[in-house]
């Protein structure tokens, strides 16, 4: 199946010059397809040993005996690093100075915190050399019963969730708002541990040449890598170059750097040699972060108009023993519906398990197919059609903060979505449609949202004597195509064509380009590129206005704009000058300016930033096997300018798919005896392969938002999951008049 591809961009919003706003082919994607791009697993320096990880096969206890000799034997091991003779480290790897440092298990002790931590480092000539070493080891244990799940483990509260709030909010009198409704649901969902499956697992090869360190290993955050291996092994950051050109995808996995990655580096220098580490796809399944379980529990009161009166979403989720992420599930109640009473609330227990991190929205996209789920039951419960229903309860203002939104073209994804996917057939009732084959057929909705956040990045343009540009910023390119996107802002920033400008990223030895995460990534790098450009160009204007031999002589900096290469007086554009000319007679080489991105404190304060979106799920489920089938997808996004339409359109697509994989794939199943993952390999952890994904349809609104960043830019990276998990879900409900509220959605549900 062909899937059916839309999308539209106001080509009035190309305001800034030609670049932005073009469907560009990826510029690596030549490279990637033919094998050219050399990812980090690539690169094999001179010497080279491979390690391996042996990793634990219990959950809790500690490691009472490794068959070192054994190992040592075998012909090709170089070296077993282990607890008793692994590199001293400047710094503890379990303290943390900020909230977004990620507790480490690098053979620190013979303690065991969950299963699948590494447990030892066998060094070798070749991979087969390792691989059979750590087999060899023999790992014998001192058990204690694990605690798997939600029930078990020590509760708390944290003192605050996802990016900085507080676990518990509340605005309103929630439960006068429930007694005084004519309607109520409550409800409670479940929704699965997953784990990260990038097509590129976390890898490193490492080279320490004295004091100084050499790697190449996947990074979504370069300057937060560097300084974290800085202070664990006691050098400065400048002796560390990381070159991360490529990633076979990151999803937060690669955030912040990972306890193998830090294993590699340590091996290399027990060993003397360059070392290769690259994890196996079960060895995903622990150290390197996760998705949390979660078990949320909605209450929702309407009057007889459909009018909420009350939301209450109370999240329970997990983390680990000696750390403390949490999955800031209930957030997204403080944005999604009006309601005159929202609380909020957030506990997890500590359980033996890898501490869960950052995957692909967290919280909101655990958090939005719940309170989607409830709102169709809500919906359901006083008669409404779903859509009429949530435009019913359309928050003009941020509901939790009654801030205004900086921009909110949500009324439109509802209408130009529902149009094109024809939802006003829909019948109410579920269990009303089937297909000419005789399976039921449902449709429902969910609405997507995602903050628009902003970090902080640093870009340095460059004009040269010749008429080129240069732009620097140490960007991540996840497979997103971030670094077209940044090269499209930059020819504009600079007043240059593509082919005039050199894009450089991906290594930590670039201006820091902040974390590619968040969505945040084009915002702030973006910015940073945007500013940058606009400071050399204020550079040449202050050159050539002040110059009696410049055309623009006289002109004032802002009396001119840059494009092409030249610099034209707003007012008088037969009169120009170019960029090699205004360097030539000032007698330079080239000139070059920095620039910042960040978020607008004043912005930030007095406005909701959000990207939103709605999406429109058909499913077909066989009456008699239960098998369910989604067969058309239709998402209409909101998320301010678009920078690269066929960029932003992949990004949509990736985050629908995961939405139907969220609903109806994905789950690690937790040995509850062991406390290990049951299904760590691609055979069994199920996500949707081509056969499985429908026609996919994402529509762009226009959104022109004044306050986001002076580029208008929200993000799209993770927006497509939060819409479409519950649009599916609602769908399953619509064909089969079954509400299930323990995600994945299985056959085993329906029949
Ligand atoms: Mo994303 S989970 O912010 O890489």
């Amino acid at each position: 199946m062909t899937p059916e591809i839309s999308l539209t961009q106001d080509p009035s919003h190309r305001r800034h010059g030609s670049n932005i706003g073009q469907p560009l082919t990826r510029r690596e994607g030549v490279l990637k397809v033919t094998g050219g791009a050399r990812y980090a697993a690539d690169n094999h320096p001179p010497g080279m040993l491979h390690a391996v990880l042996a990793v634990s096969s219990i959950a809790r206890g500690r490691v009472t005996f490794l068959d070192v000799q054994a190992a040592k034997s075998h012909p090709g091991v170089v070296d077993v690093m282990t607890p008793a003779n692994k590199p001293a480290l400047a710094e503890d790897p379990d303290a943390k100075t900020n909230p977004f440092m990620f507790r480490l298990d690098v053979l620190q002790n013979d303690q065991v915190r969950y299963a699948n931590q590494p447990i030892a480092v066998v060094i070798a000539e070749t991979l087969e050399a390792a691989t059979e070493g750590a087999a060899l080891l023999s790992a014998r244990y001192q058990a204690q019963p694990a605690r798997v799940g939600l029930d078990a483990g020590e509760s708390f509260v944290p003192p605050a969730v996802g990016v900085g709030k507080p676990a518990e909010l509340r605005r309103g009198d929630v439960e006068a708002g429930l007694a005084t409704a004519s309607s109520r649901i409550e409800a409670t969902y479940e929704t699965p541990t997953q784990y990260h499956n990038p097509i590129e697992p976390h890898a490193i090869v490492a080279a320490w040449n004295g004091d100084a360190l050499s790697i190449d290993t996947p990074s979504q955050g370069l300057a937060m890598a560097q300084g974290r291996i800085a202070g664990l092994f006691g050098i400065s950051p400048e002796k560390i170059h990381i070159r991360s050109p490529y990633l076979g995808g990151g999803f937060g996995s690669k955030g912040l750097i990972s306890g193998p990655q830090i294993l590699g580096i340590m091996a290399a220098r027990l060993v003397g040699r360059p070392v290769k580490l690259v994890l196996r796809r079960e060895h995903m399944y622990g150290p390197v972060g996760h998705r949390a379980p979660t078990r949320q529990t909605l209450r929702i009161g309407t009057d007889g108009n459909g009018l909420l009166t009350a939301i209450d979403h109370r999240a329970k989720t997990v983390s680990s023993t000696f750390d403390d992420f949490f999955e800031p599930a209930a957030d997204v109640s403080h944005t999604l519906y009006a309601s005159p009473a929202i609380a909020t609330s957030h506990e997890a227990v500590r359980i033996d398990t890898g501490t869960p991190l950052f995957m692909r929205a967290p919280g909101e996209a655990t958090g939005s197919i719940a309170p989607e789920s409830a709102i169709d039951e809500a919906a359901w419960a006083c008669g409404m059609d779903p859509l009429a229903f949530r435009i019913e309860n359309y928050a003009e203002v941020e509901p939790i903060s009654g801030k205004p939104f900086s921009s909110k073209a949500l009324r439109d994804c509802y209408a130009r979505g529902a149009e094109r996917f024809g939802w006003s057939r829909r019948p109410l009732a579920p269990r009303q449609l089937r297909d000419e084959t005789g399976c039921l057929v449902g449709w429902g909705m969910g609405t997507a949202t995602f903050p628009a956040l902003m970090f902080q990045a640093e870009a340095r343009a460059v004009v040269r004597s010749d008429g080129s540009g240069l732009m620097e910023t140490g960007a991540h390119d996840m497979g997103q195509g971030a670094w077209t996107a940044f090269a499209q802002i930059a020819a504009d920033a600079l007043g240059l064509d593509l082919e005039q400008m050199e894009f450089k990223a991906g290594t930590s030895d670039l201006p820091d380009a902040g974390i590619a995460g968040g969505s945040s990534h084009t915002a702030t790098a973006g910015m940073a590129i945007h500013n940058a450009g606009a400071a050399v160009i204020a550079k040449l204007a202050d050159l050539a206005t002040g110059d009696q031999r410049s055309p623009l002589f006289g002109a004032g900096n802002a009396g001119v704009v840059a494009r092409g290469g030249r610099l034209f007086r707003r007012d008088d554009e037969t009169r120009s000058d170019s960029y090699a000319d205004i360097l030539g007679r000032a007698g330079l080489t080239q000139i070059e300016a920095r620039g910042n991105g960040a978020a607008d404190p004043a912005a930030q304060s007095s406005y909701a930033m959000h990207a939103h979106g709605a999406v429109f799920a058909e499913v077909k489920v066989d009456p008699d096997l239960g098998q369910i089938r989604v067969t058309r997808l239709v998402g209409a996004f909101a998320a301010g300018r678009v920078i690269n339409p066929r960029l932003v359109q992949s990004q949509i697509f990736g985050g629908m798919i995961w939405g139907m994989s969220f609903a109806l794939h994905e789950e690690a199943i937790m040995d509850r005896r062991s406390g290990r993952p049951l299904n760590p390999n691609f055979s069994e952890y199920h996500v949707p392969v081509n056969a499985d994904v429908p026609s996919l349809e994402a529509l762009m609104i226009d959104e022109h938002d004044p306050h986001v960043n002076a580029l208008g830019i929200k993000g799209v990276g993770e927006i497509g999951v939060t819409g479409s998990a519950g649009a599916v879900a609602n769908a399953v409900w619509h064909a089969t008049g079954i509400r299930v509220r323990r995600f994945p959605i299985k056959i085993e549900d329906l029949v």
